[in-house]
């Protein structure tokens, strides 16, 4: 599957392909940038290809990945999903930056039109960040995005044989009204609860957003 574009005022979000390798490579052949990734950084090129490889063949119901480009078209970064439950309606996201490239307020121009994306097209309840404590940019950049920190995954990832604990963070959930009222009636279904039930414990988990640009 082709997830959609977005455009940004300085940006522009695509699916990721095999020609972004080079591109990704600056950011996961980084000791730094993978310091809190859920891989170990790659080795060379070719391996960070191997990744994107998998990453553009996974079943896009569970992952989907966008290349940030410059309107000059050099890659700077990419921001995923994954771990997306459709009966559940969770996912989690992933970011990352080059980082010639960090703090020029990147992923906070790009991450909105992806969350909304979730939220709206993909039908999702709730978004997670799961993001180790040590990592205070990504921690910032959260916050910044309406993100709440909800608890503590202890040793949730293994990464080349080593434990690592990561804070699960929860995305602003949109009003009510900005949900179909037919994915509701379906979900209910789906669910077995009476849709009084279930609407009533919609109402009861969600929060004012401020509005997605
Ligand atoms: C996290 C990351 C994606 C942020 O991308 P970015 O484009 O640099 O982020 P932004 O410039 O939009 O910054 C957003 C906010 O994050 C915080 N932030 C970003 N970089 C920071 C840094 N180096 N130090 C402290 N705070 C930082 C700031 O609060 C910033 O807002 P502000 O500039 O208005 O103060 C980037 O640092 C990165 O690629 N990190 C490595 C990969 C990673 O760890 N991903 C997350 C795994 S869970």
């Amino acid at each position: 599957m082709t997830l959609p574009v977005f455009e940004t005022p300085r940006l522009t979000l695509r699916s990721i392909s095999a020609h972004d390798a080079e591109g990704l490579h600056e950011a996961y052949g980084d000791t730094d940038a993978m310091r809190h990734w859920d891989l170990p950084p790659s080795r060379d090129v070719p391996q960070t290809a191997e990744r994107i490889r998998m990453s553009a063949e996974a079943d896009p119901r569970w992952h989907g990945m966008w290349a940030i480009q410059t309107q000059a078209g050099r890659f700077v970064g990419a921001i995923n999903y994954h771990a997306h439950n459709e009966q559940q309606r969770r996912l989690a996201l992933g970011w990352i930056v080059v980082p010639s490239c960090w703090r020029q307020g990147l992923m906070t121009e790009v991450a909105p039109p992806v969350i909304s994306h979730c939220f709206t097209r993909l039908n999702v309840h709730r978004i997670e960040a799961r993001i180790e404590p040590e990592n205070l940019s990504s921690r910032r950049l959260a916050a910044k995005l309406g993100f709440t920190e909800e608890g503590t995954l202890r040793d949730w990832l293994c990464v080349a044989g080593e434990f690592r604990s990561v804070a699960l963070r929860r995305g602003r959930v949109p009003q009510r009204r900005d949900v179909q009222p037919a994915a509701r009636g379906v979900d209910d279904a789906a669910r077995g609860a009476a849709p009084s039930e279930r609407r009533h414990l919609h109402v009861l988990s969600v929060r004012r957003p401020a509005p997605l640009p």
